[in-house]
């Protein structure tokens, strides 16, 4: 049995900012209001050319820096996204790619908000079952291409962003304790982001959605309904997995809760008798970046000297689906100082291992082109040539 510990954090917000006044000019809203009622100060929106792929590379490639682990190594990764470019191929495989972690199976998991919770439990009972050594275990998002921009309930809430984590299976005891994981899908219509617009299920098909009001393709939510179930679910699950750790609420040091509004943090807090200031709150520079926001928050807590070995850390999700989360991990780890030689170093592997996919890619073609198999495009060209009808004998 070997216990699944942290050995590398690592985020990126991406580098355009939108404000709560930016979003005043676009919406009826205000600063005081959006401030007031989320915590919510401004959020990252991805620029034109970057994707969940692109940010989740980012995040994982500076969590591997810190773990000191050569992308060759990594054996899984799970990419938590409500986001991603295609069903298929997964952002995970892209990742994969990117990193040129030859050696990794790769996936993306679906559980919105609780996204990252659900993948960090998967990984960590991956390596106690000797399945893997390690994992790579992402939350990427980029929310602001799937929000209804006129929507001043959602619009204001969400923002872009990725973060990871490096798990590693060690002999020595702490790492991930215990975690819980939840759904309860008779609530699935509170928050919605459909998929296929085709879809006949009656309650969530287009024709419900469209008839009341929404818009396709975009996040649909019962702001009161999810507020009301979020606050509830937070301390019961920090209650359940404190407890499942065979840990009381004294012994814990810090929560890393999903960042979508500091009330629902407040809240829990009242609930648990738990201060304030145990919880970690980034939610006022990064808004809402569902599956992304815990490790974000995670990496902004580690950069605030708010972790020390031996301390036992909460996080805790909840979302879409519906579905909450969490999972109390022992940390082990302080810091390691990484040389500006040591990053650019590392960074030349991924330009390496961009090559090499990318003469891969070129070797499958003319390994078609030789082996007679005509290239996607002429396919595709074949494809749309008018046909001659047959005539009947
Ligand atoms: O990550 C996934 C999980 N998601 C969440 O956790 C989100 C949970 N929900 C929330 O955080 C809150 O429900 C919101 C922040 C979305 C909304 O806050 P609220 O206090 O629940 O507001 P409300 O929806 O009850 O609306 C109160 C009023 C309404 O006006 P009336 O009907 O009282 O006249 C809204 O039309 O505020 C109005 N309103 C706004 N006003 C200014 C709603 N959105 C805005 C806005 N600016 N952006």
């Amino acid at each position: 049995m070997k216990y699944a510990h942290i050995v590398g954090w690592g985020s990126y917000l991406p580098e355009k900012i939108l404000t709560n006044n930016d979003l005043a000019r676009m919406v009826e809203t205000s600063d005081e209001w959006i401030y007031t009622r989320t915590g919510i100060k401004e959020r990252h929106i991805a620029g034109e050319r970057e994707t969940t792929a692109t940010l989740a590379f980012e995040a994982a490639a500076r969590a591997l820096a810190v773990a000191d682990l050569h992308p060759s190594q990594v054996e899984l990764i799970i990419v938590a996204t409500s986001t991603p470019e295609y069903i298929f191929p997964s952002t995970a495989c892209r990742v994969q790619d990117y990193l040129g972690a030859a050696r990794a199976g790769a996936f993306d998991l679906s559980a919105a908000c609780s996204g990252f919770v659900y993948g960090l439990s998967m990984a960590a009972n991956a390596i106690a079952t000797g399945s893997v050594r390690n994992a790579l275990v992402v939350g990427a998002e980029t929310l602001s291409r799937v929000i209804d921009w006129q929507d001043r309930g959602t619009c204001i809430l969400f923002g872009d962003g990725a973060g990871a984590v490096v798990l590693k299976g060690m002999s020595v005891p702490g790492g991930v304790l215990a975690s819980t994981l939840r759904s309860d899908g008779s609530g699935g219509e509170l928050l919605t982001l459909p998929a296929v617009y085709h879809n006949p299920v009656p309650m969530l098909g287009p024709e419900y959605l469209l008839q009341n009001g929404h818009k396709k393709n975009t996040i649909h939510m019962n702001g009161r309904q999810v507020f009301r179930f979020a606050t509830k679910v937070v301390a019961d699950a920090i209650e359940e997995v404190v407890h499942k750790a065979g840990l009381t609420l004294n012994d814990i040091d810090l929560i890393v809760p999903h960042q979508a509004n500091v009330r629902i943090i407040e809240s829990a807090s009242k609930r648990l008798k738990i201060p304030m200031e145990k919880f970690f709150l980034n939610v006022d520079r990064a808004g809402n970046t569902s599956a992304a926001s815990i490790p974000v928050a995670l990496c902004d807590a580690v950069a605030a000297n708010r972790l020390k070995p031996n301390d036992n850390v909460v996080f805790v999700g909840f979302g879409g689906g519906l579905t909450w989360g969490a999972a109390v991990v022992k940390w082990a780890v302080t810091p390691p100082e990484v040389s500006l030689l040591d990053r650019e170093w590392k960074r030349a592997r991924y330009i390496a291992a961009r090559t090499r996919s990318r003469m891969r890619k070129w070797g499958r073609r003319v390994g078609a082109w030789l082996g007679g198999s005509p290239t996607p495009e002429a396919r595709l060209k074949d494809a749309n040539r008018p046909r001659r009808r047959k005539r009947r004998q």
